[in-house]
């Protein structure tokens, strides 16, 4: 993260958590009639929850802590609700990660801002003189209050993302948050589902409405990681056989990173992001049916060597494709060496019929190439390759895209040119 970003990730944070002792204090002032037993409860649920949560693709992490948090409030009241959330701050995981002191700060932070809006919403509209639980305005004021508490979470999470990586927030939001709002208004039924339980028989209850919930979240936690298993088992395969070759190590990262670089010009959502660049680090695993005595050739490559060679994005496409989360776009792999022209290989594929992440990865694939020495030929200058890609736009290259990257070059080169003057 570069200077400025940091500095400006530092001040949001400072806000976020200086409002949140603010609005802290407010309603431990303003509401004193903490539930001890309701306190020691839901904090333990909550404290378990928060410890078996599970990561969310940028940042963050999902956990059922709301509904039980939630409880709290419409069984305790604003200040019970406020301490159980300060409970659930208290992560273990992420204090042994060693993560930096603001990170904490934030969670706390944006937490604590979060509940207290949504206690003094809830303690506005909530009717507690009403007598049936399920008094029809008071389940509507249930759900506006988890509404509120949902978008202040969100917006505010993804407020430092977009800060500290200046992603576009509305993107950040929609890859990491969209699809959790049907999660997050069940867990608000399940919230009272608790409450009303809890009322009608007590405490014990709970073993029966949060612990399966608890237990549901942690399935969800070992998928994740089951997830992050394969694609580093994978990952090392490309690093063996890019170590294998000392031409084309690191290829795969850098390819990864431009086409990262294109697609947030091209304004791609988060998750398609994420996606291109699962694709783009695995973009040349199918070379690893390719015999190392030609991958490492020092002179020019035979007829017979380039027919194994274009048998890689095949391969590759046939390897990625089992892979359950990146076989919608698997393709890109399969066309990663087609050309607009339609001379490209392995089916000689015309523009139009060229799926887009190919059509990126086709481009930061080719600049990583002529960057970097080959046994045959020195690494072209950053000058030489916009020009190579200029000569081939509209021929090898789409012409958008290619403009797109010609232009992410150029910043870059004024950038570090700039930083050298300092
Ligand atoms: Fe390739």
């Amino acid at each position: 993260m570069s200077k400025v970003k940091e500095l400006n990730a530092k001040i949001y944070v400072s806000v976020v958590f200086l409002i949140g002792i603010l609005l802290a204090i407010y309603i431990l002032y303003k509401y004193r009639d903490v539930s001890i037993l309701g306190v020691v409860l839901f904090g333990v649920l909550v404290f378990i929850a928060d410890n078996l949560s599970a990561p969310l693709p940028k940042a963050g992490s999902v956990s059922v802590n709301f509904g039980i948090t939630f409880a709290s409030l419409i069984l305790f009241g604003p200040s019970t609700a406020l301490i159980v959330t300060i409970i659930s701050i208290f992560n273990i995981k992420e204090f042994t990660k060693r993560v930096p002191y603001y990170k904490h700060l934030f969670n706390a932070g944006q937490y604590i801002i979060s509940i207290c809006i949504t206690s003094i919403v809830f303690d506005l509209l909530y009717k507690k003189n009403v007598e049936s639980f399920f008094y029809p305005s008071n389940i509507g004021v249930i759900f506006l209050c988890a509404y509120v508490f949902f978008m202040l979470n969100t917006i505010l999470t993804a407020g430092v993302l977009s800060i500290s990586e200046r992603i576009n927030i509305f993107n950040v939001w929609v890859f990491n948050f969209a699809w959790i709002i049907p999660y997050h208004f069940f867990l608000s039924a399940m919230a009272i589902a608790i409450s009303f339980l809890y009322k009608l028989y007590g405490p014990f209850t709970l073993i029966f409405t949060s612990l399966p919930l608890i237990m549901a979240q942690y399935s969800y936690l070992l998928r994740i990681k089951e997830r992050k298993a394969i694609l580093n088992s994978i990952m090392q395969i490309v690093r063996i056989m890019e170590a294998k070759d000392v031409y084309t190590a690191g290829h795969s990262i850098r390819v990864a990173s431009f086409c990262e670089q294109i697609s947030r010009k091209l304004r791609l959502n988060e998750y398609d992001i994420e996606i291109l660049n699962n694709l783009a680090n695995l973009h040349d695993i199918g070379k690893v049916q390719i015999d190392l005595s030609i991958l490492n050739k020092r002179w020019k490559l035979s007829k017979a060597d380039w027919v194994e060679i274009k048998k890689h994005p095949i391969v590759g496409y046939d390897i990625v494709k089992e892979i359950d989360f990146l076989k919608g776009k698997a393709d890109a792999i399969l066309y990663h060496h087609e050309r607009i022209d339609g001379k490209g290989y392995p089916f000689g594929k015309e523009g139009k019929d060229i799926p887009l992440f190919a059509k990126i990865l086709a481009i930061a694939d080719a600049y990583d190439a002529m960057t970097s020495d080959r046994p045959y030929r020195r690494a072209l200058t950053k000058q030489e390759s916009i020009d190579e890609l200029e000569k081939n736009k509209g021929k090898q290259f789409d012409i958008e895209i290619c403009d797109i990257f010609i232009n992410i070059i150029k910043e870059d080169q004024m950038g570090s040119s700039g930083e050298k003057k300092i």
